[in-house]
């Protein structure tokens, strides 16, 4: 039997905690013969509910769950963690702007960036996915100077795959078929879904869908803009569906893509003219418990359009919270 990971999940009571703790004490996202301890934090006021999430756990008897720990304190949730998912974050409420949120956040990831810094295992692998996510898991990242910033993470894979089930369902063809398509910048409007590098069996998306206003006014809003569908028809955030990427984007981390490309918000190394250090998404292939980021891909004038846009994007979120890293 191998020694139990420690997977730490912030926002244990919220409704992503809900779909996604069962599926990690499963199985799903570490493999089906690794143990985990489930250490699950969140606000005092929430811990009663934290605890009927452990009761049904209990009660699922997973024979993989070695272990759990319910707190309200980010040093003992990050203790010795070697997987970390933020998914508890400060919803945006009503009059709020936007820049109240990002300060709301940034105390909220300052503090957490810190404990992780602290007390999590060395190699901890920190995915981001309370929003603004890049913003948070960047301010994260700068509030952990001993740990390596390719550590952290902010999640983007919710954005890579309703890309790919609508350009399954354009193309007429499985999902399971489509291969090496991109999505960059921010999970905001504003990504970019790229599918120009894409194939469905051996063919090139572009030339099998072929039709560029498609592109433009049918599947880059809608993939951009489904957030907010989903939260206009069911009156609550997406929570299954975020807790599934979020499950795909360890695994793959921690597995390796086989050579497959996958969606990964990571501090940029100064590839494709993104400046060094923020937290943009990227085609990444993973291996060996790390990510590459996709190399030589030719950069056409609509797509460093849409590239800037939500560059500029995040530069913005990253100014407005730069006074709180100090
Ligand atoms: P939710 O309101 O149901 O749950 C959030 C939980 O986080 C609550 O239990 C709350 O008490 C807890 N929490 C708040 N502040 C905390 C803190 N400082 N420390 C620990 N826990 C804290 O929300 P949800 O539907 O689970 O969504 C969580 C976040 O994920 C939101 O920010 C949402 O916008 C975001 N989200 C991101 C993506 C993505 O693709 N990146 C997709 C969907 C949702
Ligand atoms: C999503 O993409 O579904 C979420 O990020 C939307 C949100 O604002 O929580």
């Amino acid at each position: 039997m191998k020694a139990p990971v420690r997977v730490a999940v912030t926002g244990a009571a919220g409704q992503i905690g809900y779909s996604l703790l069962f599926r990690i004490a499963s199985g799903e996202m570490l493999g089906k013969d690794q143990p985990v301890i489930l250490q699950l934090l969140d606000l005092p006021q929430a811990q009663t509910a934290v605890k009927g999430v452990m009761m049904e756990l209990e009660d699922c008897a997973f024979p993989l769950l070695a272990g759990m720990v319910a707190t309200d304190d980010p040093n003992v949730a990050f203790k010795d963690a070697q997987v970390a998912i933020l998914v508890g974050a400060r919803p945006r409420s009503k009059g709020m702007e936007r820049k109240d949120l990002l300060e709301a956040n940034g105390a909220i990831f300052t503090v957490q960036g810190k404990a992780l810094n602290d007390h999590a295992d060395r190699k901890v692998k920190v995915l981001v996915v309370g929003n603004p996510a890049n913003t948070n898991a960047y301010i994260a990242m700068k509030s952990a100077p001993d740990l390596n910033p390719r550590q952290f993470t902010a999640m983007l894979r919710l954005d890579h795959n309703r890309a790919l089930s609508q350009i399954a369902a354009k193309a007429g063809k499985p999902v399971a078929a489509i291969r090496q398509l991109a999505v960059w910048g921010n999970h905001s409007p504003t990504m970019y879904a790229d599918y120009r590098f894409a194939t469905i069996d051996g063919q090139n998306v572009k030339s099998l869908i072929n039709d560029e206003a498609w592109n433009r006014d049918v599947f880059l809003p809608t993939v951009g803009k489904r957030g907010a569908a989903i939260i206009e028809a069911r009156g609550l955030s997406s929570a299954a569906s975020a807790a599934n990427a979020a499950i795909d984007h360890i695994h793959d981390w921690w597995h390796g893509t086989n050579g497959e490309w996958v969606t990964m918000g990571i501090p940029s190394d100064g590839s494709y003219g993104i400046p060094e250090g923020l937290m943009y998404g990227f085609p990444v292939v993973c291996e060996n418990g790390d990510y590459k980021i996709v190399q030589g891909l030719a950069i056409d004038e609509f797509s460093r359009e849409r590239m800037t846009l939500t560059q500029n994007e995040l530069e913005e979120e990253r100014a407005a919270i730069l006074p709180l890293l100090g």
